[in-house]
């Protein structure tokens, strides 16, 4: 049967992750989940201070080569070995995460809408949306709690890269989409008409 592929792109703490997570929590080992974070490029030889100052809201942060391979193998039916990449130590780990091929593949991140080679492989595009104040303080609490991250920093880098670049790639993918859910990842109107075309696709398969 062939994989129903769903892009959702949005900007950074606009809840892509909770939007994600309900689908998968809702259909279980039919949902396979693939996200674009997985695949930032590591930067090996630089030091932890060169790296931590990079800019990792544009285009050229991510292994998008790596990415398409992937995603074309899950629409293959082959399994892949997904990186797991170190928000903490800005670096690709040694470990991998098998993603399974399913029915339906949901690939999810940042600009992933901006990439006019992942966008040819999916079926339905989302872009969740919610304010920038919203989404800001989102982050802050994220990144303090979840990626060892100071106040000092997320502020910095939010002006330095996270907000223009938003402004230049993230904003102007929306265009792109064939839905955009406001009010982030807890929409249980949009939640439910996703779920009813996922269902669709399961019946029919
Ligand atoms: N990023 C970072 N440090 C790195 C790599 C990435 O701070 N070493 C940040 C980028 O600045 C980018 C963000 O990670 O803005 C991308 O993740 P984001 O979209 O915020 O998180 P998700 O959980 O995918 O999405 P959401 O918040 O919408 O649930």
């Amino acid at each position: 049967m062939e994989t129903l592929v769903i892009g959702i792109a949005g900007g950074t703490g606009s809840g892509k992750t909770t939007l994600t997570r309900s689908l998968k929590e809702r259909f279980g080992d039919d949902i396979s989940v693939i996200n674009y974070d997985s695949y930032y490029k590591s930067y090996d030889t630089l030091s932890f201070e060169e790296r931590r100052k990079l800019n990792f809201d544009q285009p050229d942060a991510f292994d998008t080569p790596l990415m398409a391979e992937h995603l074309r193998s899950l629409i293959g039916g082959r399994p892949v070995a997904c990186p797991v990449y170190s928000f903490t130590e800005y670096i690709r780990t040694k470990d991998t995460v098998t993603i399974q091929p399913a029915k339906v593949l949901l690939a999810e991140g940042l600009l992933i809408l901006q990439n006019p080679e992942l966008r040819k492989m999916m079926d339905i595009k989302i872009f969740v949306d919610a304010d920038a104040d919203v989404r800001l303080l989102r982050r802050i609490l994220r990144d303090v709690k979840k990626r060892g991250r100071t106040l000092d920093s997320v502020a910095a880098q939010y002006l330095a890269t996270v907000k223009p670049m938003h402004d230049e790639y993230v904003e102007p993918s929306r265009r792109y989409a064939d839905i955009v859910v406001p009010g982030g990842g807890r929409n249980p109107v949009a939640l439910g008409l996703i779920i009813g075309r996922i269902q669709e696709h399961l019946k029919s398969s």
